[in-house]
């Protein structure tokens, strides 16, 4: 009794108003579900699923405050209203001067790479996104890895894995010249090296090396009010400082950013470009209509501008935040505690395990990551996200499988949604998956789409 005076536990700054029951198949369903999807969990109907731990992308609970901002909603074809709010929060919380709304993250890309992409140019990033890297191909350019040796290490406990390699980046500017790189894009916790943030140092001093060889710095601010708490929680100096005013800070040194407002937004859809040069915020502008929709909606409803606007400062609270990230190491610790190999140190937005070392009898042509995602949806209903060679899908220029060192499988954990009982499920049946492991075969593609093949392909069992 005595030891729970010691407790200092933190819990969710917000109670559940409304719930969505969920449904589990029995164990014969799943396996016929399984099939059907051709053992890829992006196939599955999600009424198949019974704890959905496939992405946070789309997925957040939006609070009562951005659903009655949902009955606001000015549908006027131009100039609403809820434009001029999003407007105001994005310069507010990421301080940007122009803003273009967009869809989703993916249209914002698009555009802003159709924009400051010369056909033949090199666009350095810390690690590739999937989506992000295929619209700077199809504008002709080559994304190029700059990112530190750390970050593609599952094991590393750097602090700030997501950090540029500033001599890889000036290396490479040497090499092709300034002229050839159209910019450096740079993003905030970066997904695929398992939601590993950047420090405040390395953007500045990434600032200063694009200055002094005139080349532009972008930012995914997908989740970049993650990477601030990292910050806040890590880097010597900021420990006192707000998750505002480190986002906002760390923006200052880019010169715009792009969104996908489905993640650190809490909306279920939508998304912005927001950049400082007038120039190229009238590219954008004038783009946008041809993709989208008229710049001031951007291919969204009004109130989902307003539910965009009202979750960005929602987003920066730092209790919302401590106890979001706060939820990703629950899960993380059990796993760690139970001898689950995972990425280190856990990130923001989701547990990724490492399928190389889980499987450590399958080659990666066998999809090590792509097999531990079919097998836990097989034993618990849990659906998971392959991030592996899968995902990283083929070399434009040979066709040849891109293998990256990371084969991981992502527990991606949705904003505001499931509970830490949820986690204990979901632990619990990552370690029955782990405990049978030797006994478990991979799987062959039988069906590769061209694009973003992750999506779509089939798979079968060996
Ligand atoms: N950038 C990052 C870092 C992302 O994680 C995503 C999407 C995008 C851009 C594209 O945005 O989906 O709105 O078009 N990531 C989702 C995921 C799909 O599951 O990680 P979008």
């Amino acid at each position: 009794m005595g030891q729970q005076f010691g407790r200092q536990s933190w819990a969710e700054p917000w109670k559940i108003k409304m719930v969505e029951p969920l449904r589990m198949l029995t164990r014969e369903e799943r396996v016929d579900a399984l099939q059907e999807a051709g053992f890829n969990t992006f196939l599955l109907p999600s009424e198949a699923v019974y704890i959905d731990l496939l992405t946070d992308s789309g997925t957040s609970a939006m609070s009562d405050r951005q659903w009655a901002g949902m009955m606001l909603g000015d549908e006027a074809y131009a100039g609403s209203r809820n434009y001029y709010r999003l407007e105001e929060a994005v310069r507010e919380h990421y301080g940007y001067t122009h803003i273009v709304p967009t869809h989703q993250g993916r249209g914002a890309e698009h555009l802003l790479s159709q924009v400051l992409i010369e056909p033949g140019q090199l666009v350095p990033g810390n690690m590739y996104f999937t989506t992000t890297r295929l619209h700077q191909e199809l504008a002709g350019g080559s994304f190029v890895d700059v990112i530190i040796d750390e970050a593609h290490d599952p094991a590393s406990l750097h602090p700030f894995k997501g950090n540029v390699d500033l001599g890889k980046l000036e290396d490479l500017i040497r090499r092709e010249g300034a002229a050839r790189v159209a910019y450096v894009s740079l993003a905030g916790t970066v997904n695929m090296a398992g939601g590993q943030p950047v420090s405040m140092e390395n953007v500045r001093a990434l600032r200063s090396l694009c200055d002094r060889y005139d080349v532009p710095l972008y930012l995914d601010a997908t989740r970049m009010v993650e990477n601030a708490f990292f910050i806040q929680e890590r880097e010597p100096g900021f420990g006192d400082w707000s998750i505002a005013r480190i986002l906002k800070s760390f923006c200052s040194y880019t010169d715009g950013a792009w969104m996908s407002a489905k993640k650190d937004n809490l909306v279920n859809i939508g998304g912005w470009l927001a950049v400082n040069d007038p120039a190229v915020f009238d590219e954008l502008r004038n783009l946008v209509v041809v993709y989208e929709g008229l710049h001031t909606y951007g291919g969204l409803a009004g109130r989902d501008m307003e539910a965009m606007a009202i979750g960005i400062s929602e987003a920066v609270a730092d209790d919302y935040v401590r106890a979001r990230i706060g939820q990703v190491r629950y899960l993380g610790d059990l796993l760690t505690d139970w001898g689950i190999p995972i990425v280190l140190p856990i990130g923001g937005h989701a547990i990724f395990l490492d399928a190389r070392r889980f499987y450590d009898h399958l080659p990666q042509d066998e999809f090590p990551a792509q097999t531990l995602a079919a097998e836990l949806y097989l034993d618990s209903g849990v659906r998971a996200m392959e991030r592996g060679i899968a995902s990283a899908g083929r070399d434009p220029v040979t066709g040849d499988h891109h293998r990256p060192r990371l084969e991981l499988t992502r527990l991606t954990i949705p904003r505001r949604v499931y509970t830490q009982a949820h986690m204990d499920v979901v632990a619990e049946s990552v370690n029955r998956v782990h405990e049978v492991r030797e006994a478990t075969r991979g799987l062959r593609m039988t069906h590769e789409p061209k694009y973003l093949r992750f999506f779509q392909a089939r798979f079968e069992r060996l």
